[in-house]
């Protein structure tokens, strides 16, 4: 055993530690790079906490391991701010943009000539976090603009915010008095849609967006809470709030483009794609270039901020209303819009959930016309109290299913009625249940319920699945309605005669159906399991119970510990597969797909010689479609990741990429191959 070190060995070593951490913490949030592993890191911090128990009194709080507090606050207390912070106007295309121009430069001086400062602007909640001497010692929410909430405790866990300035030569004069750094707190895209997929699995109510459970989890007395749930922080000020006029101010930081070359200097992840722009050209050049490429950001815009770049002209053109002169926020088109609800309706799921949905007047929203929208479940629409007849905003994000964001109550006329959820599947009649007091989900517990079988039919005929081409739901609805199928497996006695009595199909359409069905007799493993619907299994779940299992009769009779033990299968997912092999009527579905000749392929090959490589395809391959590389480098035991991230081992370069994915690629040092790469890799 080696000896414990003396008090002036534990303060040599701590204050090594701290510096090689806070290393680690400015390589990985600012320049995306590690200079070591995460478990090397954690290993630091708990060499870092041990010495600091041993002697409590070298505890400074600035220290990487006071990031989170055990306590829990009874209120946040207010604060103001040093000085107001200020919203910005909105335009809306470039004729608006050009006026606000055009009023600017009547302001100057004849002659002079602007230049800009544009950065994404990031859908988030406004922070300001003051240092002392360099030292992080408050955060203050937005607030009213004058006052705000002191949220120092929470923002201290979010790990993009250095808990000390950086020291460099440059930028050194920022490290005494008081600096204070202005930006965004935002959750990102991932970890959102994580989150409320983990909510969605425990039967729990959505979040309705990042912003809003970003704000909420600012907003948690309990620090720990907040330590664990993923928050970035992202700056877009940088100010000198003891400069008490804009000429020092100015001498300090001269310009935002300067501010932004400080804020990464001194530990802040600034947005790599602010640029100064000379013209009006330029910065509409910047709006378009945005437009689409904006989606593959890790958090949400809605838009682009332009500004003064000088700023003792900034401060000169003054403040109008909430809003600085100097500066303005372009919106792209909505992604909202508002209409009405002309009803709800109850739809049954293939699990028999029972979904309530909106049926809206038509809407464009984000360019697509939306006439429906999903309410998830019935305590969500109590509590955004959505009724019949109400005034509605619809949201749409991405591809995302459009969603209802919230009633617009003053419009309301006294003729709108709140929805009741039917006591009885709108279906079959049959009495819905809840299957745990707890559940979010009304369910039809009818197995032979027509909704449910046709839902469960077009799962499993869905592109996903097996892929049969012609079983889309208006099909199947037909078929069932026929009486010619009944659940997945009748799918496979479908015969040319018996589909050309339908109205629905003619000659060649009959022919095509059946000759696909035939086709799928023997499915990979992984999209048979996906295919039949079991609650909680996705499309890695199945691969991963495939990959396990190898064959189908191994996973009918794995038990909750063993499937529980495998990686990347919780509890929810155990409990589910069982329950699903235990019900007679799947076994007799079992037997029949059997007995028809439908025979899922062993699986030979587990892991795989791509087991722990990450792929990304990016444009367009010429031998194969997006999907179906997926499918080949899944097969292989290989990782298909939807967008570049520090894990990727392999970028595919297709045709006709973007810019920003290779730029991307090339910044975090990932490979790029070609699609011949990738077929020898595969062959
Ligand atoms: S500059 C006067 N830059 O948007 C405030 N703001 O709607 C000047 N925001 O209050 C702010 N991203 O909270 C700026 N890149 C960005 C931004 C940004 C998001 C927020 C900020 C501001 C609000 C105005």
């Amino acid at each position: 055993m080696s000896t414990p070190p003396t008090k002036a060995q534990a303060a040599e070593r701590i204050i090594k530690l701290r510096e090689l951490i806070n290393d680690y913490r400015y390589h990985y949030h600012v320049l995306d790079e590690s200079i070591m592993s995460e478990a090397a890191a954690d290993s630091l911090k708990h060499e870092l906490t041990q010495l600091e128990t041993e002697y409590p009194e070298l505890i400074t709080p600035d220290s990487p391991t006071q990031r989170v507090a055990g306590a829990v606050l009874s209120k946040f207390e207010s604060v103001e701010h040093s000085q107001r912070m200020l919203s910005l106007n909105d335009v809306f295309d470039t004729e608006e943009l050009t006026a606000w121009e055009t009023r600017i430069e009547k302001l100057m001086p004849e002659g002079s000539k602007l230049e800009y400062f544009a950065d994404i602007k990031m859908d988030g909640l406004a922070c300001a976090l003051r240092y002392q001497d360099g030292v992080l010692v408050r955060g203050i929410t937005r607030g009213d603009g004058f006052v705000g909430e002191d949220v120092t405790t929470n923002i201290r866990t979010i790990e993009s915010i250095p808990l000390v300035l950086r020291s460099t030569k440059e930028y050194d004069h920022l490290l005494h008095g008081a600096t204070e750094v202005r930006g965004e707190i935002v959750m990102y895209k991932a970890d959102f849609a994580a989150l409320n997929a983990a909510r969605a699995a425990a039967d729990k109510p959505l979040y309705a967006n990042p912003r809003n459970t970003a704000a909420g989890t600012i907003r948690q007395l309990d620090t720990r809470l907040v330590a664990a749930r993923k928050l970035y922080f992202r700056p877009y000020d940088l100010r000198r709030p003891e400069a008490d006029d804009a000429a020092r101010a100015a001498s300090e930081i001269p310009t935002h483009a300067y501010a932004y070359q400080a804020l990464r200097s001194l530990g802040f992840l600034a947005n790599p794609d602010a640029k100064v722009m000379t013209s009006l050209d330029q910065i509409v050049d910047f709006i378009h270039e945005w437009e689409d490429k904006r989606q593959e950001l890790p958090f949400n815009t809605d838009g682009l901020v332009v500004k003064v770049n000088d700023r003792v002209l900034y401060e000169r053109l003054g403040v109008v209303g909430k809003a600085p002169r100097a500066a303005v926020a372009f919106k792209y088109a909505a992604e909202q819009a508002t209409t009405k609800v002309i009803d709800i309706f109850v739809s049954i799921g293939r699990t028999g959930a029972a979904t309530p949905v909106a049926m809206l007047a038509p809407v464009v929203v984000a360019g697509s016309t939306v006439q429906m929208a999903t309410l998830h479940n019935e305590s969500e629409v109590q509590r955004k109290d959505i009724r019949i007849g109400d005034t509605v905003i619809v949201h749409k994000a991405g591809d995302i299913i459009p969603e209802v964001v919230e009633p617009l109550i003053k419009l309301r006329n006294g003729t709108e009625k709140p929805f009741k959820m039917p006591e009885f599947c709108p279906d079959c009649n049959t009495r819905l249940v809840k299957l745990k007091a707890d559940d979010a989900a009304w369910r039809c517990p009818n197995e032979a319920c027509p909704s449910r079988s046709w839902k469960r039919i077009e799962h499993f005929a869905s592109k996903t699945a097996l892929d049969i081409e012609g079983l889309g739901e208006k099909n199947v609805i037909a078929l069932i309605g026929a009486d010619l199928v009944k659940d997945q497996a009748d799918i496979f006695t479908l015969t040319k005669e018996a589909v050309l009595n339908l109205d629905r199909f003619a000659e060649v359409s009959a022919t095509k159906l059946v000759t696909a069905i035939q086709a799928k007799k023997q499915p990979t493993l992984a999209r048979f399991i996906y295919g039949l619907g079991i609650r909680h299994i996705g499309v890695q779940t199945a691969i991963d119970l495939a990959n396990h299992f190898r064959n189908i009769e191994a996973l009918a009779a794995a038990t909750i510990d063993e499937l529980a033990d495998i990686e990347g299968v919780g509890e929810v997912v155990a409990e589910s597969v069982v329950e699903w092999f235990a019900e007679p009527a799947n076994h007799k579905l079992l037997a029949k797909f059997k007995q028809y000749g439908v025979e899922p392929q062993e699986v030979k090959q587990v892991g795989g010689k791509l087991s722990g490589q990450n792929f990304v395809v990016t444009g367009s391959l010429e031998s194969m479609g997006r999907e179906q590389a997926a499918e080949r480098i899944r097969a292989l035991g290989g990782t298909f990741q939807s967008s570049i991230g520090k894990d990727t081992d392999y970028l595919v370069v297709g045709a006709n990429v973007g810019a920003s994915k290779l730029a991307k690629a090339a910044k975090l040092g990932t490979k790029q191959i070609t699609e011949t790469d990738l077929l020898e890799i595969l062959s």
